[in-house]
């Protein structure tokens, strides 16, 4: 019999990602989304449910149809620097939506949930390298709403036995090297798809956010993960629940951190290409230094990360980059 997993937000970058690896992990991934982010183009690897996460009818019926073994939330708002212009919708978006969709696994008996989480909810944390246990202090709405959905899951897992695995990610890079799926984002703010389209004339030039960081270059440092191994950690997140393991969180990073002008010194190497900079302000609520220093998944999960080297993640970004991007 197949395993069904409903997948929130399968259309966008790392759900599909994660609908692939479900695949040939031998899951059926069901794609849920409402595409107000995501990309039907990216939907390839399952059966797609179109909706929206606050329609509890809809999402009833697809709990009934598919009776899934688990969830994977994925769907969410994710740009720090909209969530300080606008923090009512992430709070709106991200918790009610969350909360809604909780509330109808409940109801349906759907008891595993594997839950993206963000190293954003540890906030700035003044270099300290982070694990599970560091208390977490969000300096924005994006990484506060995702703390408050963590806070969510413990509460519905005490009073209903939903359990939850929850992965707090770095920044997730890099493409499927098959380039099948990849980074595509409208509008665009990510550092290293940015970059590309400043090599490539897409983009007049990169900017730099803030040169006056605490950090040895002054630009701030980030732990970026291969998406590829992010979600290879899902679907061991998955057995884990389906070993009936409990509820954990897991942090997902390399355990290295590269300076803004590390990532595009890298990247010039990779692409032989020069990248156009202009040096900019700080961007609000940026952290100065996210860097993950557990090794709790691949102790407990036996997460075997592959192809998070920087090297590695420019190079699938750019082979994506140079022949993939969706229109609709
Ligand atoms: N940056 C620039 N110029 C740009 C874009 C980014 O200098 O044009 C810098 C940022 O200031 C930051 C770094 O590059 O220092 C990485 O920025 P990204 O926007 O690529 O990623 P973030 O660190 O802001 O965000 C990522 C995820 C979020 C997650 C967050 C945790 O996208 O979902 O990490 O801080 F919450």
């Amino acid at each position: 019999m197949s395993k069904n997993v409903l997948v929130t937000g399968g259309a966008g970058y790392i759900g599909s990602h994660a609908c692939k690896a479900l695949r040939d992990a031998g899951y059926t991934p069901v794609t849920y989304d409402s595409f107000v982010t995501g990309w039907r183009e990216a939907v390839k690897f399952g059966p797609l449910e179109e909706g929206d996460l606050m329609d509890r009818d809809r999402l009833d019926a697809v709990f009934a149809r598919w009776e899934p073994i688990a969830v994977m939330h994925f769907a969410a708002l994710s740009l720090v620097g909209e969530s300080m212009r606008n923090p009512g919708l992430y709070w709106r978006h991200n918790v009610l939506s969350s909360l809604s969709l909780i509330e109808a696994a409940c109801a349906a008996g759907c008891q595993n949930f594997v839950f993206s989480s963000t190293c954003a909810t540890y906030g700035d944390q003044d270099g300290v390298v982070l694990n599970e246990t560091t208390p977490q202090h969000p300096i924005n709405a994006y990484g506060g709403s995702k703390r408050a959905i963590e806070d969510m899951l413990r509460d519905f897992g005490a009073s209903h036995g939903l359990n939850s695995v929850i992965f707090r990610y770095f920044n997730v890079a890099g493409a499927d090297p098959e380039a099948e799926v990849g980074e595509f984002h409208q509008p665009e703010t990510h550092l290293i798809p940015l970059m590309l389209d400043a090599i490539d004339g897409r983009r007049p030039a990169l900017t730099v956010f803030g040169s006056d960081y605490p950090t040895a270059d002054g630009t701030c440092i980030r732990d970026y993960v291969h998406v590829c191994d992010l979600v290879d950690a899902h679907v061991l997140g998955l057995k884990w629940l389906e070993a009936g393991k409990g509820s954990d969180v897991f942090c997902l990073g390399s355990g290295k951190g590269f300076s803004v002008r590390e990532v595009i010194a890298q990247s010039q190497a990779v692409t032989n290409r020069e990248v156009p900079i202009i040096e900019g302000d700080r961007r609000p609520g940026d952290a100065a230094v996210l860097v993950s220093g557990s090794t709790k998944a691949e102790r407990d999960l036996g997460w075997t990360p592959k192809r998070s080297n920087l090297t590695t993640m420019i190079a699938d970004a750019w082979r994506w980059h140079q022949n993939g991007h969706y229109d609709s």
